[in-house]
């Protein structure tokens, strides 16, 4: 699939732009910010969810001036660049032509504004100026176009506040673009350094200074944060535009994982695996003879993908970088023209309502035309989407339910498989550890070892290696020798085994080894034991306490009535148990179990 990635070419652009400032002056348009001086403090309340949201504003500006160098560059007006004062956007786009940098820095001014063909990212004239003061009270433009000159305008909020832009009618003014104005010397430094050719001939900067709003105060903390943050946003233009954060590149950021050269697609040696992605083509509701088309992607992730430790769960430090990007985007990945906007965490299906902790294991993608922005609800602020009734059941049309619940069992498949690998095959398991740790402490049962106990055991231990060297083709006196060994090492060993309607865990003794093992066909393994909500410990200590129940059974051979009771009980238990587990789901609080039947999770 390949995802639309296409600007309008740059000169039409800038065309564009020329005849619009052309025509603002033409009617001598005079610059205003609505009524009074409370509206820009207002418009600072503006929602972005952080400094990085506000940013990806300008960024899309600068994609579509065709820019094919974006540089965020940080300023400091001290010698330590522990934390900045100062940041600036640089772009090497057409730039802005005269006149165009007042309606540029005010809301609405916009030569975009009800284009017959949506192409682009921008549409409404208030990502600059609502990003910038949302982040910062002062903002400035410096742009270029080329063989011009460097032109400039700066917005203090306090000079607002001040009075400074009111006129003797109480109107608030837009200042003057003023000629000749070279942007700061450390962006010049940064441009010199880092632009491609070192100096800019056309292009455009945006500075914020007063910064009062960013999220991360510190270089560093903004660093951990934004190069991760851009690299998913623009993953589909940045082989077209380089983007640099503070001198470093940003690499494109896949979060299904699915695009080899991207970041942590090769992180190790797990990969996500691509389900068939699909495309819904939908009738645009402003333009009823136009076709325009949704694509959808589908990811399933490997049970260990999030793991360094392959062996391990990604939990308590075990967790690779993989693991925060698949956490923030549990739910539908929601792109326009390719640029992300949202992760919609929500559906109106049923069982699906909301996204769980499991769905990290799988992801979804689904990337819409600016033709449907109304379906989508999208905001000024491009924060986020509201799905219309009507896309959802598209997007049911197309599978996208039904392909969830699939996603969601083979994830329920795979934690069940891996709930019966031990932790380390080098080590023992908890259970079986501490079992051997305990039996100290074991008080000594009358009568002891019985001659039919033992008898047993050298029979179960025959049988064993009969069988083992049947299944591996290796001689009986080579298995018989591991399998001593092992026993010598191991006396408590759990082991699993699929027996339809039998009992849900027996334990038998295998030479001088006590063998507990687990029936997986029984509910006790599937909704209890292996389910989601089960983590290591509640697994070790079920081990335990079959281990318990189950030595006591063995102690009992040789005694005729405990012997029976063990044997009739145990039958009855198992019974009543695979019955009372399945209505658990009905009373029990599920939400957290990936169920393998996800129709019957009650809607919340
Ligand atoms: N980096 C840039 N290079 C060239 N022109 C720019 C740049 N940034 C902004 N502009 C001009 O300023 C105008 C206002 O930008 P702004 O982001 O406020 O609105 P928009 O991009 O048109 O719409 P939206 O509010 O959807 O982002 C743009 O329409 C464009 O003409
Ligand atoms: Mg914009």
């Amino acid at each position: 699939m390949t995802i639309e990635a296409k600007i309008e070419a740059p000169k039409s652009d800038l065309d564009k732009q020329k005849a619009y400032a052309e025509s603002l002056s033409a009617k001598g348009f005079k610059y205003t910010f609505a009524v009074g001086t409370a509206f820009v403090e207002s418009m600072r309340n503006t929602h972005y969810k952080h400094t990085g949201t506000a940013l990806d504003e300008l960024i899309d500006n600068s994609i579509e001036a065709g820019a094919t160098q974006v540089c965020i560059a940080l300023g400091y007006s001290g010698k330590s660049t522990a934390t900045p004062d100062a940041l600036a956007v640089i772009d090497d786009g057409h730039g802005m032509p005269k006149g165009m940098l007042q309606p540029a820095a005010a809301w609405g001014g916009t030569h975009r504004h009800n284009e017959e063909n949506r192409s682009g990212f921008g549409r409404f004239g208030f990502g600059l100026p609502s990003a910038s003061v949302n982040q910062a009270r002062r903002y400035s433009i410096f742009s270029i176009t080329e063989g011009g000159n460097w032109r400039s305008l700066t917005v203090d909020l306090d000079d607002i506040a001040a009075g400074k832009y009111t006129d003797n009618t109480d109107t608030v003014r837009m200042p003057d673009e003023v000629e000749g104005t070279e942007p700061p010397k450390w962006v010049m430094e940064h441009i010199s350094e880092h632009m491609p050719g070192g100096k800019l001939t056309h292009g455009t900067i945006v500075l914020w200074e007063k910064m009062d709003r960013i999220k991360w105060k510190t270089t560093k903390g903004m660093r951990d944060n934004l190069l991760q943050h851009f690299g998913v946003m623009f993953r589909n233009y940045l082989q077209q535009v380089g983007l640099k954060f503070d001198g470093t590149s940003i690499e494109p950021l896949d979060p299904l994982f699915l695009t080899p050269g991207f970041r942590y697609f090769d992180e190790d040696e797990d990969r996500a695996k691509a389900l068939e992605p699909a495309e819904i083509e939908v009738k645009s509701k402003r333009n009823p003879d136009k076709k325009v088309k949704i694509a959808i992607r589908y990811a399933l992730f490997p049970h260990r993908f999030f793991s360094r430790d392959k062996d391990k769960d990604a939990q308590h430090g075990n967790s690779n970088n993989r693991f925060k990007v698949a956490n923030d985007h549990r739910g539908v990945i929601v792109c326009r023209m390719g640029r992300q906007i949202d992760v919609v965490e929500r559906t109106p299906w049923r069982g699906l309502e909301k996204f769980r902790n499991d769905d990290r294991y799988w992801a979804l993608e689904i990337d819409f035309p600016a033709e449907l922005d109304e379906e989508f609800t999208i905001a000024n602020s491009k924060q986020g989407v509201v799905m219309s009734d009507r896309i959802w059941d598209l997007l049911q049309d197309a599978g996208v339910e039904r392909v969830i619940r699939t996603l969601r069992k083979e994830v329920s498949a795979m934690q069940k498989a891996d709930a019966s690998k031990p932790e380390d095959p080098e080590k023992d398991r908890a259970s079986e550890a501490s079992m051997k740790e305990s039996e100290k402490f074991r008080r000594k049962r009358a009568g002891g070892t019985s001659a039919e106990r033992e008898a047993k055991a050298r029979e179960q231990f025959e049988q064993y290696v009969k069988q083992k060297a049947k299944e591996q083709k290796r001689p009986e006196e080579t298995v018989r020798n591991e399998a001593q060994e092992e026993e010598a090492k191991h006396p408590y060993k759990v082991e699993f085994a699929s027996h339809p309607n039998a009992p849900f865990y027996r334990v038998i003794q295998r030479g001088a080894m006590k063998v507990l093992e687990i029936n997986m066909s029984h509910r006790f393994y599937t909704d209890l034991y292996a389910s989601a909500a089960a983590n290591r410990f509640l697994r070790a200590g079920l081990e335990v306490m079959l281990f318990s129940v189950g030595e006591a059974e063995l102690d009992a051979l040789g005694n005729q009535d405990k012997s029976n009771f063990y044997h009739v009980e145990k039958i009855a238990w198992s019974e009543r148990l695979e019955v009372a587990l399945d209505v658990l789901h009905r009373f029990g609080h599920d939400e957290d179990v990936v169920d393998s039947e996800d129709d019957n999770i009650a809607a919340e």
